[in-house]
């Protein structure tokens, strides 16, 4: 899967978006090791806290599919600039390792990262104090 095809999957998610209350419409492709690819769209809702951005649709997507391994999400929106995950999504990357991000605009212009330069220092793991005293 080339990384322009991916682009065009994600901007083709876009027109999914329900956004009645930004009107920003954002769509997301994440590309799964097994060379499968989950699509999203962001989902708002009248609640504004209980919106949804696009790169969580299409991971919780292919999660929620028994995906557990990916290679990369692409990321567009309206915009002729590029548009980057906000902090919840690069948490919600890091959860999954998703190793890459391409981050495009409208015309399909990218740049990719690694997840690891979204989010440094990730939290990725806890242990519960009933651990910390074995
Ligand atoms: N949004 C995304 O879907 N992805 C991002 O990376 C940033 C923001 C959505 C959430 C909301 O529906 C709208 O864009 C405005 O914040």
């Amino acid at each position: 899967m080339e990384i322009k095809q991916l682009i065009k999957k994600a901007l083709c998610a876009r027109e999914y978006a329900y956004a009645p209350y930004s009107e920003f419409r954002v769509g997301a492709a994440v590309l799964c090791s097994d060379g499968s690819v989950f699509t999203g769209a962001n989902i708002e809702n009248v609640s504004l806290g209980a919106a949804n951005c696009a790169e969580r649709t299409a991971i919780f997507k292919a999660v929620s599919e028994g995906k557990r391994s990916f290679e990369a999400i692409a990321v567009a929106s309206d915009m002729d600039r590029l548009i980057y995950p906000c902090g919840i999504c690069r948490q919600v990357l890091a959860e999954f390792k998703v190793p890459v991000v391409i981050a495009a605009d409208n015309k399909g212009n990218y740049r990719v990262y690694k997840s690891e330069e979204l989010l440094p220092h990730a939290f990725i793991e806890f242990h519960t104090s009933k651990e910390k005293r074995k």
